[in-house]
């Protein structure tokens, strides 16, 4: 039994759009969904019972585990025909710590060309983050054999604390993170893909339809990561407000999603002060999107998200240093993984309504930038005295916050590069989870909490606090955008919560996690995987 994996090259989009970058047009009308892709990969689920037995199979290589202190899983014993993989154990050539591969070749009394042995830690207490290990160096390996197909023959049952549908889904995972590239910017691709390209995942007949669930909606999550890391790792001269907002239009046409852009006008319209300061010194037109997604109940109240989506951060008069400013066109990945979530949970088709709220501008002094001292009225009507421009993206968001309302929403999450001060406190591991302490919101932060545990896409919980609020008082307005440099994130979230009262609210602060620096550079996808993980959840209790 086989599950074709989905075709996502677009092959039309990638020759307009690289023929638009190379004759000198900086900016594309229509957005390609997708760059590098490629490197598609193709996965199926596939049982080895009985005739079709895992020795008798002709494929390119077939990924099985092996423990520390030479233990063979299962499905190396079956491999294990005329003793070679016990040989190769015993003469120390794989340590069986996860992470560790050996690939052999030919080996006696199996079909398959390669037998890649892969380390899985201590017998039968792999655990979630060995196995990860252990599916991201199954991945580079394969990704470097001369064989075009392979089985994963890895026990997807045997995670501790995991079921079977988290092991495949780590697999897909990782095996589309070790095949992403980004070089579509560049003249001539850094690596043409080699190695796996059709990977099978052996489970038992029992696990059939379980496997093949996960599998569809793995493909779905990595999708949205992909969507999510493309739009991250653009610059900010090609991923504009308007390149955003021709993204959702997209996904809107290929999966049959309400969208509205509005655009200066109509923001002026809805009275967003507050949102409109921050695009007063960019000649690039600001957007305001919303995505609509409608697979539950229609009576049933939407959950919205909220993504930061400004597209370069300059900092505007308050003008940030130039070392390392170029990473401030990450500025909007808040608003790509809100779109990179969206693309995943329509995709996967789930029983949730779902809308998304991206308020997206550049932040750029000029002769017309908004001063240090200015006070602006927000759409709430509250006054804002903006004491440093580059604290924007709590002046947009807060506007978006507002605009949520009329959806009267079961609960809104806020998704944000917010500030430097997160990555203070909590490094690149965590993101920053932020929610008022009430029972309601406790149970909220509790789910996200666990999301992000199931997913290793985790964040940390911070206060909020009336102590931090008084931070934000100002003499001139309602309240400052700026709370000093105590506490610098959870003075932003203070901010952010004076705009959220009318309904259920949390704010994830991903400015140290949602990029990587050093030689992997790039965009990570985070928090798509938290986020569908939550979402794939709360359609399982509305259902
Ligand atoms: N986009 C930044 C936050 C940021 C900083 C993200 C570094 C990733 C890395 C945000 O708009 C900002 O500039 N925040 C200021 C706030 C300060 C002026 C109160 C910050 O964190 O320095
Ligand atoms: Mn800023
Ligand atoms: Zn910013």
């Amino acid at each position: 039994m086989e599950c074709a994996g989905s075709k996502i090259v677009d092959a039309h989009d990638r020759l307009h759009f690289k023929q638009r970058l190379f004759h000198g047009a900086g900016q594309s009308e229509t957005p390609a969904e997708r760059f590098s892709t490629e490197r598609v990969m193709d996965f199926s689920i596939k049982t080895f019972d009985g005739k079709n037995a895992l020795p008798t199979a002709k494929t390119g290589c077939i990924a099985i585990g092996v423990f520390e202190g030479k233990k063979l899983s299962a499905s190396a014993r079956s491999l294990d025909v005329k003793g070679a993989i016990t040989a190769a154990l015993n003469s120390g050539d794989i340590s069986g710590k996860p992470g560790s591969t050996l690939l052999m070749r030919a080996v006696p009394g199996v079909a398959s060309e390669r037998i890649l042995l892969v380390g899985l830690g201590k017998e039968d207490s792999t655990g979630a983050r060995d196995f990860v290990s252990a599916t991201q160096a199954t991945a580079r390996a394969l990704s470097t054999i001369g064989s075009n197909d392979a089985v994963l023959a890895l026990p997807f049952d045997r995670v501790k604390e995991r079921d079977l549908e988290w092991a495949v889904n780590a697999a897909v995972l990782a095996s589309r993170e070790v095949a992403y590239r980004f070089d579509d910017l560049k003249s001539t691709q850094d690596t043409p893909q080699t190695g796996v390209k059709k990977l099978a995942f052996a489970v038992s007949e029992t696990s059939l339809a379980s496997a093949k669930l996960a599998l569809a909606q793995a493909q779905a999550i990595a999708n949205g990561i992909e969507l999510t890391k493309n739009l991250g790792n653009l610059p900010g001269n090609i991923c504009t407000p308007t390149y955003l907002a021709n993204t959702a239009k997209k996904l809107a046409r290929d999966f049959k999603l309400g969208v509205e852009v509005l655009d200066r006008k109509q923001i002026q319209a809805l009275k967003m002060g507050s949102f409109l300061s921050v695009t007063n010194g960019t000649e690039e037109p600001p957007k305001f999107i919303v995505l609509k997604y409608n697979g539950g109940k229609a009576k049933e109240a939407p959950i919205v998200l909220v993504g930061k989506g400004i597209t370069f951060d300059s900092g505007g008069i308050s003008i940030k240093p130039s070392a390392s400013m170029d990473e401030m066109k990450y500025d909007m990945c808040g608003a790509a993984s809100v779109l990179g979530t969206f693309r995943a949970v329509a995709e996967m088709k789930l029983k949730i309504n779902l809308v998304a709220v991206i308020p997206s501008c550049e932040n750029m002094p000029s002769g017309r930038a908004t001063k240090p001292g200015d006070v602006v009225t927000s759409m709430s009507g509250q006054t804002i005295e903006i004491l440093n421009t580059d604290a924007e993206g709590r002046l947009i968001l807060c506007d978006a916050l507002t605009y949520a309302e009329r959806f009267k929403p079961a609960l809104v999450i806020d998704v944000a590069t917010l500030t430097g001060a997160i990555i203070t406190s909590l490094g690149h591991h965590n993101s920053g989870l932020f929610t008022r302490h009430d029972d309601a919101h406790d149970a909220l932060a509790e789910e996200i909490l666990a999301a992000g545990k199931e997913t290793g896409d985790t964040v940390w919980r911070m206060p909020i606090e009336d102590a931090y609020q008084e931070q934000l008082k100002s003499n001139f307005a309602d309240m400052a955008n700026i709370g000093g440099p105590p506490g610098g994130s959870i003075t932003a979230a203070c901010f952010l919560e004076r705009y959220t009262r009318k309904y259920t609210w949390a704010h994830i602060d991903i400015a140290g996690t949602a990029w990587k620096g050093g030689a992997a550079k790039g965009a990570s996808g985070r928090p798509v995987p938290l986020l569908t993980r939550f979402l794939i959840k709360r359609a399982k209790q509305t259902a």
